[in-house]
């Protein structure tokens, strides 16, 4: 690398979304509120506000995943740069970063250029991430991607190097319903050259008190980060939710084994979201679908992986076995797919 680089030389930014109006029209939001039962899509919980609320639960007692996580990349990290070697790393709903830390700290000891493609939807944290990676990573180049999964997936910037790892860490893929699933998936196998890598981290299944306690913490903050997808939409959409008239609600369902985070309405009450033109009403008791929060059976999982060209290569877990982490490589889908 060039000694007089400066951060701004290594920084690149790309915003998938701007030309794609239909993002900012609400649509999903106008369905969403129209169905029976009513919801919302967990990416409105993440303006400024909601990615800081989303960082304090990550230091909650009760929320397991991130520092479990965490200490499996700890504990693996070496194993993961030895079966991937050196590689640009591009990572989905980065958030914060954090954990990245441990992966960009061990891949700049290989003697290779240093590429990282953060892509999340909010543009503030993205945004704050880049300037604390490049100010700490002195050979890091960083491209930022603002924009949802689907979307920068399908326009992902040119290789720098020849290897990339997709990375889709804190179990976020289990906000995506089966369908949803499936689909990111097939982007994911679309997005990676044969021989490239999906590293994956998933919220596992365990007792049921451990997860109801995970989103149900007694400071309140996670309730707190409910509540605040009605503001962000307040904000952006002009609206006119009263934050008192709504409760937070989050259970564990056995059925499809998934913690559910729903808005319950305190009163029955008439909503508007003028810059949508929308209004909705909502009876005493009635509840807003904001997230559902998967947890996975490894055996199960790496079967849809690998229907999807995803081979798990190896897969670590902490000791109590309460999250893993997958490194999958892209298989060949036909004899000519493969270099
Ligand atoms: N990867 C981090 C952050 C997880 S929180 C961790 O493991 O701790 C989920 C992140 O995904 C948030 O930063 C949020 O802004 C982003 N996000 C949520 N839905 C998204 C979508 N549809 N497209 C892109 N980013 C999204
Ligand atoms: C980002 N995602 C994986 C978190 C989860 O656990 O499903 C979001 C969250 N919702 C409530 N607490 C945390």
């Amino acid at each position: 690398m060039n000694a007089t680089m400066t951060e701004h030389d290594r920084l690149r930014w790309i915003t998938v979304d701007k030309d794609l109006p239909t993002i900012d029209r609400g649509e999903d939001i106008i369905a969403g509120l129209r169905s029976t039962p009513k919801t919302l899509p967990p990416r409105y919980f993440y303006d400024d506000r909601g990615s800081q609320l989303f960082e304090q639960i990550t230091d909650l007692p009760e929320y397991y995943p991130t520092r479990t996580e965490q200490a499996i990349l700890d504990t693996y990290v070496s194993e993961i740069i030895e079966l991937t070697g050196a590689c640009e790393i591009v990572e989905l709903g980065s958030g914060s970063s954090r954990k990245t830390h441990t992966l960009l700290t061990a891949y700049s000891q290989l003697d290779n250029p240093l590429h990282y493609y953060p892509i999340d939807v909010s543009a503030g944290i993205l945004r704050t991430t880049a300037l604390e990676l490049l100010a700490t990573y002195p050979q890091l180049n960083v491209c930022g991607v603002a924009g949802t999964y689907e979307r920068a997936l399908a326009k992902l910037p040119p290789r720098m190097v020849e290897n990339r790892m997709l990375m889709f860490l804190g179990s976020t893929m289990g906000n995506m319903d089966a369908r949803s699933c499936d689909l990111f998936l097939t982007q994911v196998q679309q997005a990676l050259q044969p021989g490239e890598f999906f590293l994956l981290g998933v919220d596992l299944q365990k007792p049921i008190d451990v997860l109801e306690a995970a989103y149900n913490d007694v400071q309140g903050v996670t309730a707190a980060f409910n509540l605040n997808m009605l503001q962000h939409l307040n904000d952006r959409f002009d609206g006119n939710f009263n934050l008192d008239n709504f409760a937070h609600y989050a259970f564990f369902n056995p059925v499809a084994s998934q913690i559910e985070m729903h808005l319950k309405s305190l009163t029955a009450q008439t909503v508007q979201l003028k810059a949508l033109d929308l209004e909705i009403s909502l009876q005493s008791g009635e509840t807003i679908h904001t997230e559902i929060s998967r947890k996975f059976h490894l055996p199960t999982l790496s079967d849809t992986l690998t229907t999807h060209a995803l081979q798990p290569l190896k897969v670590w877990t902490d000791p109590q076995s309460w999250f893993g982490l997958i490194l999958c490589q892209r298989q060949c889908l036909l004899a000519g797919d493969c270099p």
